[in-house]
């Protein structure tokens, strides 16, 4: 049985009884329309801890004026069958008047972090998301929090955050489970037209290129980007809006592939705008 929690109230009282039995708590925050990423993580979260908690909240500060909010796929009830098929342990499930019951008087900000790739594009999206975070963290205290690295940009300020405000969490990052062909998973992906459907795997073959040229020994940077790019425009009917490597978890622009650094890609199509990336160890810096 999963028993799905609707109040802060109730999801407290639980948390203080499992914390009394010293049940080891992990936690798979999610904005629903669950797949198969979002499974995975789930089921990483129960074979790992003794009480699985997975949150389902769309939550409003992270949208922009111009996004998706309203639009965002809403399918509750589906949710919590794949989630008993798991035999997952709740589900919390708060509306957005219980979330924010009025205005917040107090906001987070994230600062360099945030000004870069999504961030940019997206002016307050990152603030939205430490905020929300905060909030489910404090009200679940979770031991472990999985985040998947389809979000490299996410995962890297989740991190951050957890270190500088000393929560008591390990973030576990999830590798991104894509389709057969290779296409992210993601709740977006059903804004796809059959033809956009059908062009997105060039996403990740655009990756695959440039990682293939990685391989070969390519470091530049530029010639990665405008191998991606030749790909995805000869490929797709989306508009491309961003191909870039940066280093991580930093997140600084790199003109030379050396470190961990990601490549990531932005490109929008009718009604969807998909992001996907790839992280490539590299050499270590001198
Ligand atoms: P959402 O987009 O629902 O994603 C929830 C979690 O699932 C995120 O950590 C995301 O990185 C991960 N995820 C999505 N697609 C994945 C895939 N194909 N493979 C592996 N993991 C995948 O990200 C959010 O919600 C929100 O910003 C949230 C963290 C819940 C805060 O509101």
């Amino acid at each position: 049985m999963t028993k799905r929690i609707t109040t802060v109230q109730e999801m407290h009282a639980v948390i203080r009884t499992l914390k009394k039995e010293q049940k080891q708590i992990g936690f798979v925050p999610t904005m629903g329309a669950l797949h198969d990423g979002h499974l995975t993580m789930v089921k990483t979260s129960l074979q790992n801890n003794d009480i699985t908690i997975v949150s389902v909240f769309v939550n409003p500060l992270q949208f922009g004026p111009n996004e998706d909010f309203d639009a965002y796929p809403r399918n509750i009830d589906s949710d919590q069958e794949k989630l008993e098929a798991l035999e997952t342990d709740y589900i919390f499930y708060p509306s957005v008047k219980e979330m924010y019951p009025e205005p917040l008087a107090i906001s987070l900000k994230v600062n360099r972090m945030a000004e870069v790739l999504e961030g940019a594009k997206r002016p307050g999206h990152f603030d939205g998301v430490v905020t929300v975070v905060n909030k489910l963290f404090n009200i679940i205290r979770p031991d472990y929090a999985y985040f998947g690295k389809k979000d490299a940009q996410q995962l890297a300020i989740i991190e951050k955050m957890v270190q500088e405000f000393n929560h008591p969490i390990e973030i576990i990052g999830v590798d991104t489970i894509r389709e057969a062909d290779g296409l992210a998973k993601s709740s977006r992906n059903v804004y796809l037209t059959e033809q956009e459907r059908q062009e997105a795997v060039h996403l990740y073959q655009s990756l695959t290129l440039a990682k293939e040229m990685y391989d070969a020994g390519e470091r530049s940077s530029d010639a990665l980007i405008n191998a991606m790019h030749e790909h995805l425009s000869a490929n797709t009917s989306g508009s491309i809006e961003d191909i870039a490597v940066y280093s991580y978890p930093e997140l600084v622009e790199q003109q030379q592939v050396t470190g961990q650094i990601f490549i990531s890609l932005a490109v929008k199509f009718s009604r969807a705008r998909l992001i996907d990336n790839i992280i490539l160890k590299g050499e270590k810096h001198d």
